[in-house]
């Protein structure tokens, strides 16, 4: 019976088959064809595909500047997590949260729909824990007493006849997309089948009856949201819960908002009773040593609209491989690979024979380029055993000719490192605004700046003071 309605749809280039094949003739790719439901199989769609065939009306094509009808949006009165979403939840969206397993998404999904409980009808469907572990974690948590309806349930059937029912929710969660499953279609739940139509049917009727959708989706080894692409594509709002499972921050990522600003981020702790916003982060990736050591700097980062500082650790040591290892947690590997050959080819510093170790404190993952100027003086400052000047924060973007490049917000990071206690910064040549002390504020005027036009004039700094005794290794640093 299912079959009738099931066809066979390659991913790549969109070719209709017959059957499941390893191969698609049409373009040639392998592992690319994928069962898909035929809409009108699925429940959502009854009697779709018959009106469609009927011949369409005609549109009715209105003006840019007509009354839009904005709903309010819903918040949690969770600081941090309202900010990444835009300012709260906007009713009829969708939203997807990933994030490694264990990382706290039901935590924090059942937190907020307590915090929503009070102010509209919230459900929180449950395909992975029954009603008991829910409730266990709901009186941990201290959130056992909120109006929030639980379902502990897979079949999206039965999942979409609640969420259209009389009383239908206002906010639904469902955790995760990866356990819900279509009968209409034969593969497994977590399929990319399953979980593309699951998603669409869930997200027609949120848009349909005006709920807010939040879905909780796996990630892969990869680090992506596992199932298609597409789905990423398919709402409106997609969020990264992410942090180190030893470390108890927890960084909540808007990497995509159709309502909202996207690189925002909100910061958690996990403690006993569930995740707590730390509602000032910016000195929280710190180290509170007194004593300046080598191979650490402080970077002065920008974190969606909130300035934050971040220490970087770099470990240079003699390796006893042919092949040195480059083992990076927190930044991206291929970046530290070029700072290493700019550092190399620009300034002479050689880390050939070495193992380089990079860690960003915390559980931190920055993508700012800006960090580039901070790495760069962790590892000469860790090859040479010169440590940063004290009271220093470093940023900058590095070019591949070696220049230091100007980043974004330079004022904001001046003055949070300057409210923090700094003393020191090492920068890109400023741009006359920024640099300008007029238009500086107090506490970026406290702060000796020291612009650096390329990488060259950052080793010159670990070269003063005895320290080129010990780097035997740096040649050419004019300086
Ligand atoms: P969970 O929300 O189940 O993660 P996910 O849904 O992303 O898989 O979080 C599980 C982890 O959080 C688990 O290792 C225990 C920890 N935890 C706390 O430390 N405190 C708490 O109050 C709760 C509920 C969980
Ligand atoms: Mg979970």
């Amino acid at each position: 019976m299912a079959r009738k309605d099931t066809r066979y749809v390659c991913q790549a280039c969109g070719a209709v088959h017959p059957r499941w094949g390893g191969k698609c003739d049409a373009c040639g790719e392998w592992n690319s064809i994928v069962e898909e439901v035929a809409e009108s199989a699925l429940p959502g769609a009854k009697g779709a595909a018959r009106k469609r065939s009927a011949g369409g009306r005609a549109l009715e094509l209105v003006a840019l500047d007509g009354k839009a009808q904005i709903l309010p949006r819903r918040t949690t009165g969770i600081g941090e997590f309202d900010r990444v979403v835009g300012g709260g939840l906007v009713p009829g969206s969708a939203v997807l949260i990933g994030g490694d397993p264990g990382i706290g998404k039901s935590t924090l999904l059942l937190q907020a729909a307590a915090a929503l409980a009070g102010g509209a009808r919230t459900a929180y469907v449950s395909g992975e824990e029954s009603i008991d572990q829910v409730r266990m974690r709901a009186q941990r948590l201290g959130v056992e007493a909120a109006p929030v309806g639980l379902a502990a349930a897979t079949d999206l059937n039965e999942i979409l006849a609640t969420l259209n029912g009389p009383d239908g929710p206002d906010v639904v969660v469902i955790d995760s997309i990866q356990t819900i499953y279509a009968d209409a279609l034969d593969s497994a739940p977590g399929t990319v089948a399953q979980v593309r139509a699951c998603a669409q049917e869930l997200i027609r009727a949120a848009k349909r009856r005006g709920f807010t959708l939040l879905l909780v989706g796996h990630v892969t080894k990869e680090g992506t949201i596992a199932g298609p692409r597409v789905l990423e594509h398919m709402v409106d709002t997609v969020l990264y819960f992410e942090g180190e499972r030893g470390h108890q921050f927890r960084i909540l990522r808007a990497v995509k908002n159709r309502f909202g600003p996207t690189d925002e981020i909100g910061v958690f702790e996990m403690t006993g009773g569930g995740l707590a916003e730390v509602a000032n982060p910016s000195q929280l990736f710190l180290s509170d040593r007194e004593e300046p050591v080598s191979g650490a700097a402080v970077f002065a980062g920008i974190e969606g609209s909130r300035p934050m500082l971040v220490e970087i650790q770099a470990l240079v040591a003699p390796s006893p491989l042919g092949t040195p290892r480059r083992a990076v947690v927190g930044w991206d590997s291929n970046r530290l690979s070029m700072v290493l050959a700019v550092l190399e080819a620009r300034a002479g510093v050689h880390f050939s024979g070495n193992d380089v170790y990079l860690n960003v404190a915390g559980g931190l993952r920055i993508g700012e380029p800006a960090a580039d100027l901070a790495v760069a003086a962790a590892l000469v400052s860790s090859l040479t055993g010169q440590p940063v000047p004290a009271g220093s924060v470093v940023f900058g973007e590095i070019g591949l000719s070696g220049e230091v490049r100007p980043v974004a917000q330079a004022e904001a990071r001046l003055k949070e490192a300057g409210k923090l206690g700094f003393r020191r910064a090492l920068t890109p040549p400023l741009r006359k605004s920024a640099g300008d002390s007029r238009a500086a504020s107090p506490e970026a005027r406290g702060l000796q700046v020291r612009a650096l036009a390329d990488v060259g004039e950052l080793a010159a700094l670990f070269m003063d003071g005895g320290g080129a005794a010990r780097t035997p290794r740096i040649k050419g640093v004019e300086g």
